[in-house]
């Protein structure tokens, strides 16, 4: 069985302002190789203030989400963190400059297979072009592979096909959507 998974108790993550996920899950070597004084680690409630919702807002809208909201949201999915892997880069002022999810499903094909979907890649205008999304892709990549995914996907416009296949990611099928 591929599912290798252990769930962290989930009073680890209803702290104050734990990360959302062990951080042990973060590979060492992207660590050691992220431009000096940028971190990168799990999602936090805090990130909250450190600009989070305007580094997705280069992906798309967000919304007005208010603290509250956000802290309820962060709950939902602290509550499934070992199914929401979301991490953050962070500049030398721990100011969020990244961030990428990876969303860990489990299926009963491919006996008991996991599969890992790469969400929300993105990185703030003026950090683009330091490798931040390479590394943020990598970390994801790392994560599905310590967690048990047998392969990761995501979908993406042609825009950044490039930089997905410069990742490693090759074109496989094509995507549907219905909207509602
Ligand atoms: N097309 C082709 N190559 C690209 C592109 C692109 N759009 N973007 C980056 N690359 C190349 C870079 O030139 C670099 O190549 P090199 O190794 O030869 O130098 C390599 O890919 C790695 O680039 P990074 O510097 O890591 O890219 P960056 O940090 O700028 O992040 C990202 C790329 C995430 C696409 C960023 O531009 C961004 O946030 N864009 C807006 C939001 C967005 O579109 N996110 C992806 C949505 S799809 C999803 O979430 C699953």
């Amino acid at each position: 069985m591929s599912s290798t998974i252990t769930p962290i108790n989930s009073s680890t993550t209803d702290t104050e302002d734990g990360p959302l996920f062990p951080a042990s899950l973060i590979s060492p070597e992207i660590i050691a190789i992220l431009p000096t004084d940028y971190t990168i680690r799990p999602l936090r409630r805090s990130d909250f203030n450190r600009g989070y919702l305007d580094v997705l807002r280069v992906l798309t809208t967000v919304g007005e989400i208010s603290e509250e909201q956000w802290n309820a949201r962060f709950d939902w999915i602290a509550s499934r963190n070992d199914e929401y892997y979301m991490l953050v880069i962070c500049d030398g002022d721990d100011r969020v400059v990244g961030t990428g999810s990876l969303i860990v499903e489990r299926k009963f094909i491919h006996s008991l297979g996991l599969v890992g979907h790469i969400e929300d890649i993105a990185v703030e205008k003026n950090q683009q072009g330091k490798k931040l999304g390479l590394r943020i892709i990598q970390a994801l990549d790392f994560v599905a592979a310590q967690v048990g995914c047998y392969k990761s996907i995501l979908d993406c416009s042609e825009v950044n096909e490039g930089f997905y296949i410069k990742c490693g990611f090759k074109r496989a099928g094509l995507e549907m959507a219905h909207y509602y």
